[in-house]
């Protein structure tokens, strides 16, 4: 099959790249692309070059595939791309649509011209998946767009629209009717014109303030915090600045390559691949026709409740939201019209935007408000009483066929969806992480009756909220808290064996978790782990390692920091943890309590005792089928709980350690303490034995 397409139109040479779905630069893409050229170049009758690309857009860049396999030895490569563009006597034209991305757009800027529709973006992506632009897009693009506006897009890795790049120069002209008669109109017109074409790599880069560098590496240090490539990609523009186009390219050349095998990029082109793969559900049909969601119910006008209420908002979905008592439903409706308002201050939200989605929301103190819903969400409180009075009610009032989801964090769907056993095929969960209108991450709760149509759509829906969603069995907590109570709570044991909160916290920070643990707890609400034990019969008698401090903290109402007092002390509108010396005191008379002598703790220690309880019960949620995938799990922890995307999620970093060594310490902790979260995975046993990672492991199942 021909990967680049040659034909003739109007005295211009088209070649059209089709290589789908996205037109990325895999072998034989570079090799088409060079003989049309030459091949144009030949011929006498042809005064210009088009390059376009077929589908959905014009070229999204490398086959990112080929970062961890070898490039075919005979293949033309990129460069030789770039070189026959610029070698070329008859000037080439990138027609755009769609997307120009990464070496999409390298191989765009090498052109002479470059026409674009209206709809299309354009931008330097590579920054996500770990490394800079390598084939010349840091000392292309600063020429054309202005050093600044170049380290924005090149630093960031977002792309700009049609118009904003044809008002930075780098493209010269949008195209409003058909692009390709428009891009070979403009091609005939330049071929014919007897100028010199331009080339980018000609022209001066002027740098009007020196400290921009500088200002960049303090702006994004909390975000790029442990990653290289941002930082390097501030090198490849600097270089741009300091050195000739020639010596600029070589040296963007060595900080690419260097980037390019680090195990951030590798961890980035993990979590690249594992968000596409996160759609697909095993077993079920891609085009399953889907429901039709126009209009929704929420039921809860609590903390949850009006976080979800917005996500239907700003998706565009007419949402009713119910709330038995009106003071508690005016409080909701005030909460969203706050939020919104900050987001209009902070010129991300326009006011008349603001008042088109608090125009889709309807309060309601009446269930029944909900009978023409298509989807309904639970959004009470947690517990399974409340809940089934809920989804009884609704049985009776929503229409049929509706859709309803409970926004539970732990309780068992099944029963619910058995409780009303008429409408199981429609029930299902969606566990929203808060605040739920800002968090990516969507747990899509699949219970064991859900039909497929059923569970498309509500992912579907997830995307349209701008979230993640993530499928996950029924299990206890799902797939995140689950792996949580191993994480926090081995944390809480080692402040009982002698750590400070402080200590811990800093390992965790430091290896790139968005908070410590015990910080977490204190955020999260001390009292709601306090409420269950005492709910499950917990008594002090039953006190288990890990709980003995947080149960006297909240027997003195310290639940952290809405007390302004938890594991730290909060001053009044501070939420910077200070450490409380009453914790050692308390740390003592636990240690007492359970026999424990205190001691030392070493940084490795907290490192492995937070991070492989995740490991390891992240590999039973697996094995057990509660996760269709290894890196769905991964993604639960980047999108959910600040796991650091550089390291790819916790299995994949796990297999970076070796899962051998994991395997191992698993086993010691398990002798040593006996915790649930320590019981050794058969399935990590099995991969470490077997020298695998869980790269390698698909279950049957992808
Ligand atoms: N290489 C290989 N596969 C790619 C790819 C690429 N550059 N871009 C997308 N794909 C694959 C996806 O994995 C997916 O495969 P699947 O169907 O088997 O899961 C398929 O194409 C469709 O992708 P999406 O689901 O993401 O499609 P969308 O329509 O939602 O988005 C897109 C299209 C905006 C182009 C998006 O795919 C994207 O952002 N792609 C990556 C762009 C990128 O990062 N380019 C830089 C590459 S590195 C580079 O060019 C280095 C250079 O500087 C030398």
């Amino acid at each position: 099959m021909n990967l680049v397409n040659y034909e003739i139109s109007d005295r211009v040479a088209v070649l059209t790249v089709d290589n789908p779905p996205v037109n990325a630069l895999s072998p034989g893409v570079p090799k088409g692309i060079v003989e049309g050229v030459a091949q144009a170049n030949k011929d006498d009758d042809v005064v210009a070059i088009v390059l376009i690309g077929a589908g959905r857009g014009f070229i999204a860049g490398a086959d990112i595939r080929f970062f961890s396999k070898p490039w075919p030895e005979a293949e033309e490569s990129l460069s030789d791309v770039l070189k026959s563009f610029e070698d070329s006597p008859k000037p080439v034209v990138a027609a755009i649509h769609g997307h120009a991305l990464g070496g999409g757009l390298e191989l765009a800027l090498s052109c002479h011209y470059r026409v674009i529709v209206s709809m299309a973006k354009v931008g330097q992506p590579e920054v996500k998946l770990g490394f800079p632009p390598g084939a010349g897009g840091t000392q292309r693009l600063p020429r054309l767009a202005g050093v600044e506006a170049a380290l924005d897009m090149i630093v960031s890795g977002d792309p700009v629209m049609a118009e904003r790049a044809r008002d930075l120069g780098i493209v010269d002209q949008v195209i409003k009717t058909d692009l390709l008669e428009g891009a070979v109109a403009f091609a005939a017109e330049k071929g014919l014109s007897g100028i010199a074409h331009p080339l980018v790599r000609n022209l001066e880069v002027k740098l009007d303030d020196p400290d921009i560098f500088d200002r960049k590496r303090d702006q994004i240090k909390h975000r790029a915090r442990g990653m290289r490539a941002p930082y390097a990609c501030i090198e490849c523009v600097e270089a741009a600045v300091a050195m000739s186009f020639e010596e600029g390219i070589v040296r963007e050349r060595e900080i690419f390559k260097n980037c390019v095998g680090t195990t951030e990029s590798r961890a980035m082109r993990h979590v690249f691949f594992a968000e596409r793969a996160a759609a697909k559900i095993s077993g079920v049909d891609r085009d399953t026709p889907r429901r039709p969601l126009a209009s929704a119910g929420v039921v809860g006008a609590g903390t949850m409740g009006v976080g979800i209420t917005m996500n239907f908002a700003n998706a565009g979905i007419p949402v009713t939201v119910v709330e038995q008592h009106t003071e508690a439903l005016d409080h909701g409706i005030a909460t969203i019209a706050k939020n919104y308002a900050a987001t209009v201050s902070k010129g991300r939200l326009s006011q008349a935007e603001m008042d088109r989605r608090m125009g889709l929301i309807t309060p309601s103190t009446r269930l029944e408000a909900l009978e023409q819903a298509d989807i309904i969400v639970e959004a009470v409180y947690e517990e399974m009483p409340a809940k089934k009075e809920v989804f009884a009610r609704l049985d009776s009032i929503a229409k049929q066929g509706a859709i309803l989801t409970s926004n539970t964090s732990y309780l068992n769907i099944n029963e619910i969806a058995d409780s009303i056993a008429g409408r199981k095929g429609t029930v299902l969960g969606t566990h929203f992480f808060s605040p739920a209108n800002v968090m990516r991450l969507l747990e899509v709760v699949r219970t064991d009756t859900v039909d497929d149509d059923v569970l498309m759509s509500v992912l579907d829906l997830g995307r349209k909220m701008g979230k993640l969603p993530i499928v996950s069995g029924v299990c206890h907590g799902f797939i995140g808290n689950r792996m949580l109570e191993g994480y926090l709570g081995e944390a809480t044991i080692m402040v009982e064996e002698g750590a400070t909160p402080q200590q811990i916290d800093r390992v965790m920070y430091d290896f790139g978790m968005a908070m410590g643990p015990l910080a977490v707890a204190d955020l999260a609400g001390l009292d709601i782990g306090w409420a269950k034990r005492k709910a499950a019969g917990g008594g002090q008698a039953a006190e288990k390692p890990g709980a003995f401090i947080a149960n006297r903290l909240c027997e003195l109402g310290r639940y952290g920091q809405k007390t302004g007092r938890g594991y730290y002390i909060y001053e009044s509108g501070n939420r910077a943890p200070m450490p409380d010396p009453e914790i050692e005191n308390l740390s003592r008379q636990a240690a007492e309590h359970f026999g424990v002598k205190q001691r030392t703790i070493s940084d490795q220690e907290i490192l492995e005792r937070c991070m492989y309880p995740l490991v390891n019960i992240g590999t039973v949620i697996l094995e057990e089928g509660f996760a269709l995938r290894a890196s769905d799990i991964d993604l639960v922890y980047l999108n959910g709980y600040g796991f650091p995307v550089w390291r790819g999620g916790p299995l994949h970093w796990a297999g970076t350690i070796g899962l051998d060594s994991v395997a191992e310490a698993v086993r010691r902790y398990s002798q040593q303490t006996g915790s649930d979260h320590w019981k050794p995975s058969a399935l990590l046993e099995e991969l470490a034995r077997e020298g695998k990672t869980f790269e390698d492991w698909d279950g049957g199942k992808t």
